[in-house]
């Protein structure tokens, strides 16, 4: 089953929060299994403030000695395995990138993200050069704005998007999407009440989770 995970050196990229919205959206559907290999364990306190879709199941790594059977475990148990990973070059992380059919990269569209998402591609490179056997990698635009951008975010998003695999859909900043971590649960649970624009995230993260299929399939 695929095994689909989030990685970029860059702290606060958007990594757990974008595995979480493609987990709860994939929930949907079919089977998920969110592994939370950052030892921050921050997927797991957000698991532990809502109620989970009932397909969806999480579990925190014990580390590198064990990572390896936990994806097989989660891989015979759920139609997706997601990883969050910690934003750092580790052995574990070299591990789950080893087993990973697709590495999403999350970068936002000023310079110094776009530098830190090249240096993530640059690092899956290596790493399937030592694996002979190619890793598929895509960078995400997260947290991005949803309205007009800057001119150099243009610039920035258009280079990249020129140069590497890059998702057609971005991850916008949403309140909708910050507000998982505070209320847990996924986008359909959130009140609408209490926060905005949840049907625009909701299409948001479909059209998001649409193509994570289309590329897993490619793959
Ligand atoms: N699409 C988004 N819209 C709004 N807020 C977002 C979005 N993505 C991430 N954030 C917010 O940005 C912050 C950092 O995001 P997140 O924790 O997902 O990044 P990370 O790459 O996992 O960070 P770390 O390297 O520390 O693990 C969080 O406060 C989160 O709520
Ligand atoms: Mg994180």
């Amino acid at each position: 089953m695929p095994i689909v995970s989030f990685a970029t050196p860059k702290g606060g990229a958007g990594k757990t929060t974008s595995a979480i919205v493609l987990a709860t959206t994939l929930a949907q559907g079919v089977s998920v299994e969110i592994i939370d290999a950052d030892p921050a364990g921050r997927a797991l306190a957000w698991s532990k403030r809502g109620s989970l879709p009932g397909n969806l199941r999480i579990v925190k790594s014990a580390g590198e000695r064990s990572i390896q059977d936990e994806i097989d475990t989660a891989s015979r148990r759920a139609a997706f395995v997601i990883l969050d990973l910690e934003g750092a070059a580790t052995q574990l992380n070299a591990m789950v990138l080893a087993e990973s059919n697709l590495v999403i990269v999350p970068t936002g569209d000023e310079q110094q993200d776009a530098d830190a998402a090249v240096e993530a591609l640059a690092q899956i490179r290596m790493q399937a050069r030592a694996l002979r056997r190619e890793i598929p990698a895509a960078i995400l635009f997260a947290r991005t704005k949803a309205a007009v951008k800057a001119r150099n975010e243009r610039e920035i998003n258009a280079a990249m998007r020129g140069n590497v695999d890059t998702f057609r859909t971005e991850l916008n900043a949403r309140t909708a999407f910050s507000s998982l971590h505070s209320y847990g649960g996924s986008l359909y649970d959130l009140d609408r009440a209490q926060v905005g624009g949840v049907d625009k995230a909701i299409e948001n993260a479909e059209a998001f989770a649409s193509e994570v299929i289309e590329k897993v399939r490619q793959s």
